[in-house]
């Protein structure tokens, strides 16, 4: 099937420059031998997260459950769980998930611990747990490192979990000196991890754009890139990564000229999401026409200035367009079509996606 077959609003991932991002990054982290544990979340999709595997990553990491039992479904048995698992039902999924896979969840504190080690044990599993400190995110994790060692040493005491390290993240726009901070923070933990007697198997951090910085903490056993599989325009601002690197393109139809500086194509905010509206860049690129300014989006339609555009694009015409931020847009989409040129290769139904937790 040539892609042009597609009825749009389309995803489409160009499968040649998605390979090429995986084994670079894979590639980079080899070198420092740092190893590579790809967050799934940009994604949603097992084949993908077997192609990242495939390259040399370590295990996978997952923001939901949900996504984590997509993964384990698909035969990923090595699962690293960021947030915190709140609520009888899914602490029951998470113990039953633990019996089949090796799964390990970041806790910030002793009552999510309690929990996960009460379930697994009613379940008779065994769940791995992690300490996710805050280092300067301010969104989760305990704010010290003695408050890093306590958290600990409870979990070491308690049934049906076993401690296995540390995790911190950065959150999407992380400062400069930010790594100086994980640092501090990581050499100090894990200096009281050695005299209390406790040995972190797993500390992780950095994502995608840190890892480019190439600055790295005390400590460090792994890392979660996500973006790196795609990129996206918001990475584009980040980082040394390139238009020619986005890989997740949404294919569109111009469907109105209705003033001479103005071109309306079929997707709006439910297909990309208005993620990045306030950062001046517009709300994405495209391909085609890379004069052309996307101003705007209502809902079902994207509002893109053509006045500098020569030749300017006609109604009917299909159009690639890169999104700010491919994370949203996995998350809004239903399936995602593998491109090599212009022929499609392959069909992936993105998992849980949406709200599903
Ligand atoms: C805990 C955690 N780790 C890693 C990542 C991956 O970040 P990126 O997609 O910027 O590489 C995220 C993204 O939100 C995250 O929440």
């Amino acid at each position: 099937m040539h892609v042009n077959d597609l009825d749009t609003p389309a995803l489409t991932v160009d499968l040649d420059v998605l390979e090429d991002n995986i084994q670079r990054m894979q590639a980079f982290l080899d070198e420092r031998k740092i190893r590579c544990r790809p967050h799934i979340k940009t994604h949603k999709i097992p084949a993908i997260a077997h192609m990242q595997l495939k390259a040399g990553a370590k295990g996978v990491t997952c923001q939901t459950l949900a996504e984590a039992e997509a993964m384990a479904a698909s035969g990923i048995d090595d699962i690293l769980l960021c947030f915190n698992i709140v609520g009888r039902n899914k602490l029951e999924r998470l113990a039953r998930l633990a019996a089949r896979t090796t799964i390990a969840v970041a806790v910030d504190s002793d009552i999510v611990a309690r929990g996960i080690s009460e379930a697994a044990t009613g379940y008779g599993s065994t769940v791995g747990l992690v300490v996710e400190c805050d280092t300067g995110g301010r969104r989760t994790g305990v704010p010290t490192p003695q408050a890093s060692l306590a958290l600990a040493q409870i979990i070491s005491g308690l049934p049906a979990v076993e401690f296995r390290g540390i995790m911190t993240y950065s959150g999407g726009f992380p400062e400069e000196g930010y790594n100086q901070a994980v640092d501090a923070f990581f050499r100090q933990t894990l200096e009281l991890f050695a005299k209390g007697g406790l040995r972190a198997e797993i500390v992780s951090a950095h994502a995608t754009v840190y890892i480019l910085r190439d600055q790295w903490p005390h400590g460090i056993t792994e890392t979660r890139p996500g973006m790196y599989v795609y990129y996206d325009r918001m990475k584009i601002l980040q980082s040394p990564a390139t238009l020619e690197q986005c890989a997740l393109t949404v294919r569109c139809t111009i469907v109105s000229r209705p003033a001479e500086d103005r071109a309306i194509f079929d997707a709006g905010r439910k297909t990309f999401s208005n993620e990045g509206a306030d950062l001046g860049i517009g709300l994405g690129h495209i391909v085609e026409h890379p004069e052309a300014a996307v101003y705007g989006m209502s809902e079902e339609h994207g509002h893109a200035d053509v006045s500098s555009c020569h030749p300017k694009p006609e109604v009917g015409e299909r159009v690639t367009v890169i999104p700010n931020y491919a994370s949203l847009v996995t998350s809004l989409g239903e399936v995602v079509y593998g491109t090599r040129g212009e022929r499609i290769e392959t069909v992936w139904p993105i998992a849980k996606r949406g709200i599903i937790h």
